[in-house]
């Protein structure tokens, strides 16, 4: 399929999408989060795409959910269309690991949109925020949610309540972005990141990122119950054996994703 709104290049076993719509700082309109589901879809079922880097331009990893075309929508429209619920979460069920590079502004459903992918690494340039509040309305892509459990709550109700964006330092040091990256490596440090995890064993990399998933999910001893199952699991892969051996015999694993 051709996508309007999102650039897609390949690296191997990673797919770098690019929210691509410049002139309205890659505001997310339907039609743009249509075209991401489908393309995570395809990417799902696709055995060569093993890790996915979302990103947008040096200007603005997405500004939010798009105003003009939402500003018009009845509740009854919002409601029986689910909307952000329809589109947006497809990110949230994909099994494979998502990495979201971000330069200049991820507000609102942008900065929702980042935390919705498994880690953020940050531009300089990167500002974050949950600007909703001056629009009169409420973060409604998991912001109010997700922006707590990263940051915790004085720091998330001051973002939602007042609107102020944080730069990429001080998002670094509230655990909401992984990594800062000078500007013009961005990029290329979120691909390196990538290929890392694309040159592992598949299986044991979902297995990885289910598990850490988890302890958003359910108390620590239930957390640790299932972690410790898929652990035993890993002892029944043909990647275990060959990641073990291949470290007492000093030599590089050759992963099968078996
Ligand atoms: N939706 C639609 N269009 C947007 C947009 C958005 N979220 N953000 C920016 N644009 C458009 C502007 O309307 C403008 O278009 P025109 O040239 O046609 O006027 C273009 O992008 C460039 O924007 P600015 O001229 O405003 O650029 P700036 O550099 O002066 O300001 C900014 C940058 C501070 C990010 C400002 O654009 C801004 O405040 N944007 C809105 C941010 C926002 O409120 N996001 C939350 C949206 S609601 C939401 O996301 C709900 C949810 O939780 C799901």
């Amino acid at each position: 399929m051709n996508y309007d709104n999102i650039l897609i290049e390949t690296h191997g076993k990673v797919r770098l999408v690019k929210l691509n719509r410049p002139q309205a700082l890659n505001a997310l309109s339907p039609e743009l989060t249509r075209e991401l589901a489908h393309a995570l879809d395809s990417f799902e079922q696709d055995t060569e795409v093993h890790v996915v880097v979302l990103t947008g331009n040096e200007k603005a990893f997405a500004a939010g959910a798009d105003i003009k075309a939402m500003k018009d929508l009845t509740y009854m429209q919002a409601y029986k269309s689910d909307f952000i619920t329809d589109t947006w979460e497809r990110i949230t069920k994909f099994r494979k690991p998502t990495i979201a590079a971000v330069s200049g502004y991820a507000l609102g459903g942008g900065c929702e949109l980042a935390m919705m992918c498994d880690f953020i690494l940050a531009a300089e340039s990167a500002k974050f925020g949950q600007p909703e509040i001056n629009l009169g309305t409420i973060p409604g892509a998991g912001g109010s949610q997700r922006l707590t459990r990263f940051v915790g709550k004085s720091k998330a109700m001051e973002m939602v309540l007042t609107a102020r964006m944080i730069d990429a330092q001080e998002a670094e040091r509230c655990g909401l972005v992984s990594r800062v990256i000078a500007n013009d490596k961005l990029i290329e440090e979120a691909l390196a990141t990538a290929q890392k995890i694309a040159a592992l064993s598949m299986p044991i990399v979902l297995m990885a990122k289910e598990a850490v998933n988890h302890a958003y999910e359910v108390s620590l001893s239930e957390g640790i119950h299932f972690e410790r199952r898929l652990f035993h699991s890993t002892f029944g892969t043909e990647d275990q054996k060959e990641g073990m051996n291949a470290f007492i015999e000093k030599r590089k694993p050759i992963f099968k994703n078996q």
